[in-house]
């Protein structure tokens, strides 16, 4: 891997084919439940497929969208015991890496205030979207690299995976949806080495489907983390992973907080799906801000060794 730069996605008219002739027609399967459940939530589709992160982060900063900020410290965790383990680099696969946000958190130890900042600064406002990912490239490459990792970015969104390889965040880029399209033969050579697949805010958009078109390519059985909203059940991709040998487990006792709520109908909506899968709101939802929990699944061998607990200890 390392310098690779391309968009790898499936040619279009091939993937409407495919997900009409073959995904397109489950009855109850995870996207099913999470598409009802995606609709109580605000839509935020307009800001996934720019050709640069400002009006992301211009949006998500009004909402507190502070998920990927508080990801980091697990994540960075992983990687350090990944890393005990290989003298390579780490092999990272984000998924839904949008602008490559985990990758600029985790590579450059940069926070969320710091990304804010960078993308809300004035002398950007007029700048034309080429002008942005000229700045931003060379301002990441003058950056320390903190972290020996290397990570392939997979989001839909054409265009933000595009500017993440471009300002050098990403070391490679899958522009596909594996909810509705086959993974492309191009990608699975380098999905091979993934040694820890990381994700936040992206399941809900993704389902057990993405997962099961990824894993027969990631031979070295990654450990694969994600943040996710209280309000999915994290069951139907558990049971994928569970057909793989991977055992998952939920780091207890502890949420992390994604955004506030766009609105009182949303909040509203919210907490209707979390009573009725018994999820408990009190001092977290009820106080105006989405929760997530962190999943994480690993070859059974992994857990034995070292269960969840015992990684986060010190
Ligand atoms: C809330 S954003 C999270 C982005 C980033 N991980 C972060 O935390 O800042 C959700 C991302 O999921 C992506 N997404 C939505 N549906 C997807 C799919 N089917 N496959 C891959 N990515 C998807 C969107 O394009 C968007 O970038």
């Amino acid at each position: 891997m390392g310098n690779a730069v391309a968009i790898i996605r499936p040619e279009p008219v091939i993937r409407s084919i495919l997900s009409d002739l073959v995904f397109g027609r489950d009855t109850m399967s995870g996207d099913t439940i999470f598409e009802e459940i995606n609709e109580a939530k605000a839509n935020l589709d307009h800001i996934y497929d720019k050709p640069d992160p400002r009006l992301y982060f211009h949006e998500l900063e009004k909402l507190g969208y502070t998920i990927p900020g508080v990801a980091k410290p697990i994540f960075q965790k992983l990687i350090s015991h990944l890393q005990r383990q290989q003298n390579d680099s780490v092999h990272v696969l984000d998924l839904g890496c949008s602008y490559g946000v985990n990758a600029a958190l985790l590579k450059h130890d940069l926070s969320m205030p710091e990304l804010y900042e960078h993308w809300g600064q004035k002398t950007l406002l007029e700048a034309t979207p080429g002008e942005v990912v000229a700045y931003d490239r060379e301002f990441f490459d003058n950056l320390d690299k903190h972290e020996n990792i290397s990570v392939i970015g997979l989001d839909q969104a054409e265009s933000a995976v595009a500017y993440a390889l471009e300002a050098g965040l990403l070391d490679e880029g899958l522009a596909v949806n594996l909810e509705t399209g086959q993974l492309p033969e191009a990608a699975t050579e380098n999905l091979a080495l993934v040694d820890l697949v990381t994700s936040t805010g992206c399941v809900g958009y993704v389902t057990e489907k993405s997962f099961e078109r990824l894993l027969p390519a990631m031979t070295r059985s990654p450990w694969i983390g994600n943040f996710v909203l209280r309000m999915f059940p994290f069951d139907s991709i558990e049971e994928a992973l569970k057909d793989r040998g991977y055992v998952t487990e939920k780091l207890e006792g502890q949420t992390f907080v994604q955004r506030r709520f766009a609105s009182a109908e949303e909040q509203e909506h919210v907490l209707d799906q979390l009573h009725d899968l018994r999820v408990d709101p009190t001092d977290k939802e009820v106080e105006g801000h989405l929760h997530a929990e962190f999943y994480l699944s690993r070859p059974a061998k992994d857990v034995v060794e070292a269960p969840i607990e015992q990684l986060f200890l010190t």
